[in-house]
This record gives structure tokens, sequence and C-alpha cells, in this order.
């Protein structure tokens, strides 16, 4: 198998809706390098030193923009907005006043509508190696949202090989907003067949089962005593196959909103690890949000050949989402993502990198 190595950035220079595309490429001190892309304001490839010293690739993606454009929506490394996650029937309430996403998700609309956040190209400002602002204006209407919205997403490589995405935004109607990142991380590398044998950590006692559509169904369960418990460290294919019932929701796998637990999200203290037994990399997620979608790719089909020519199957990678709660907006129970005009919207999440011998 080809060793990894980042797209080539004239792979990336295109012309999509009238802007130019680009491959924006930082770099720390201790080998960690992220190439992004202003398509989607997407991570693309993503290289940290395993405990050996090889660079290895932990995202799923591509290496040409077009296979980006043909690809089976899976939402490659993009910050998903307006609206992150499902809202039910595409359909919500503000003021007295119905708004209406035009459904891709069966009778939901997911992920901020067909053509959301991550089908836009964002405007950028890069400082060499270091950061890389992104920008868009989504205007009133915008695949039904009200209010015209301004967000900016910034990532940041540190030398502690912390990337650090920071999203800002502001309104001038009120609205709803949910924004997150999805990239699809294998620690073994991409490619390498599944994550299953990941430990993995989630510092959350209560989860959201979902109804058949995957909308939050009534009030949020305990993990303990179901395949939903991870807050002591265990592999990610211990209980995926047990037959459940909230399993099969999630068309065979993980797929679930974690209520993460208060008094880890305000010690600033990691909300989820993931570890690879077998390249001894090890992922922290730091955030400000109250939710953490945990995915692990099951509408993976193999169909799509990410960038070393391997198929990306079922349970090729997982997604920790950082996020507000699905459904939100028809959900007067979760806490808020309405933003008002003249509130700034913040949130930030970081994804930390180190080895476990
Ligand atoms: C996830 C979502 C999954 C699936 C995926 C994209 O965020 O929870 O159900 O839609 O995005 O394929």
């Amino acid at each position: 198998m080809n060793h990894y190595k980042l797209p080539e950035q004239r792979d990336f220079e295109h012309r999509i809706a009238g802007k130019n595309t680009h491959l924006i490429t930082l770099e720390n001190s201790r080998g960690v390098v992220v190439a992004l892309s202003d398509f989607g304001a997407r991570i693309v490839s993503l290289l940290v030193p395993d405990k050996y010293g090889t660079p290895t690739d932990v995202v799923l993606g591509f290496s040409h923009i077009q296979d980006y454009l043909t690809a089976d929506e899976q939402y490659h490394g993009v910050t998903v907005g307006r609206f992150a996650n499902r809202i039910a029937n595409g359909r919500f309430t503000i003021d007295g006043e119905t708004f209406y996403i035009e459904p891709n998700n069966g009778p939901n609309a997911l992920h901020g509508g067909a053509a959301g956040f991550h089908k836009r190209v964002w405007d950028r400002r890069v400082v060499y190696k270091e950061k890389a602002d992104f920008y868009y204006v989504a205007a009133d209407g915008e695949e039904g949202f009200p209010g015209k919205l301004s967000v900016m997403v910034k990532y940041r490589l540190t030398d502690n090989n912390e990337l650090v995405i920071t999203y800002r935004a502001q309104t001038d109607k009120p609205t709803v907003i949910n924004l997150t990142n999805h990239a699809y991380f294998n620690l073994n590398g991409e490619g390498n067949g599944d994550v299953l044998n990941h430990r993995l950590q989630i510092q959350a006692t209560n989860y959201l089962p979902v109804d058949e559509f995957q909308i939050p169904a009534g009030v949020p369960a305990p993990v303990e005593d179901t395949p939903f418990d991870f807050r002591t460290p265990k592999l990610i294919g211990q209980d995926i196959r047990y037959a459940d019932d909230q399993l099969a929701k999630g068309n065979g796998g993980y797929d679930h909103n974690y209520i993460l637990d208060t008094e880890v999200l305000a010690k600033k203290l990691p909300v989820a690890t993931a570890v690879s037994p077998t390249t001894g990399i090890s992922l922290d997620v730091l955030t400000t949000e109250p939710g953490l979608q945990f995915y692990t790719g099951n509408f993976l089909s193999g169909k799509d050949v990410g960038k070393r020519g391997q198929p990306y199957g079922k349970h090729g990678a997982f997604c920790l989402e950082t996020q507000h709660f699905p459904d939100s907006p028809n959900q007067p129970d979760f806490p808020t993502t309405l933003l008002m005009p003249g509130e700034v919207f913040q949130s930030e999440t970081i994804y930390r990198f180190s080895i476990v011998k």
C-alpha cells in the first residue's frame, strides 16, 4: 500500500460556483500536518506521527477536489451548518413563524439542507503554517433558514499537537444554529480497515435514544447497562453487534448524541478519548458544546475510494461531532440553539493528539 502523503495543492485548485478553491496546509514543529480546503471549510488530511514516528493520515478523504464533488455525500471533514444533525420534518417555529428546510434525509432536514455550508466555497485568511480562518455569509432564507448569518471557522494548529477549531457567528434576524466538524477518524490510518479495535472513552452518563427516523425520542436515557456505556474505556467493537434496538436504529452501529457530563465540561477536560493499539495514536476531544454525536460510519458503503486507493467501508472510521442536541429547535427541554440579532455565537472544539506506548 502507498505511503501517506499530502494531496497536491494543484489538485485542489478548481472553480466552484464562480469561486476559486485551494488547499491550505498547516504544520507544527512536531510533525503534525493538516490540509484544509476552502470548499466546505473542511479537513482533507491530518498527518500525525505514530509510535514509530511514521506520519499517519488519521482522517478519511480524497486526493482531488473532483472526488469530493462526485463521492457519496458523507460530509468528509466538512464544517456542518447552519444546523448540524437532524431537524424533524425539516420544520421549526420561531416566534410563531414556521420555517421549512427541504428534507434531505427521509422526512428530516440533515446537516443544514442539501446545499448547506459543506457545499460552499468559503473565503479564507491564512497565517503561514499556523492558522487558517474561513468566512462565509449565508443569505437570509438560504436553505430555508431565517436571517443573514455571518460565520467564521478558525483552524489553529499548536505545538502541543492540538487542532483548535473556533466558531463564531452573528445574525440579523432570529435564527437557529448548530455547527460542527465532520472529520472521519481512523487512528490506524485512513483506509486501514475498520475502527472496531480502537479503545474509546466518552464522558457521558446519559445519551439520547432515537426514533426510527433518528430523531431523539422522549427523555435522555442512562448509558448504564447498555452498549452505549463508554464511561470506562472499551473497544468500539465490543458491543457494536449486540442485539439492541437503538444500535439497529443507528443502522447497525452507533449514531447517537451523548449528553456530555457537565463537571467534565466545566473542568475543560477531554470529553472523549480514542486510542489505536496499532499506531499508538491517541485523540482527545475537548469542547464547549453540550453534546457529542458518536457515529461509527454505518453508512460508509465501500463505494468511495480514498486517498491511497482503499475503499471506505462500514465502520471504516468514527466521527466525534461536538454540537448541540439534534432537533433542538423542536425540543423545548434541550439547551437552546436560537441565535438573536446582537448576540455572538461562539464555540470551540479541540482535537488533541498524543502517543500511548
Ligand atoms: C452523521 C449522522 C449520520 C449520517 C452521517 C452522514 O452526522 O449522524 O446519521 O447522516 O452524518 O452520512
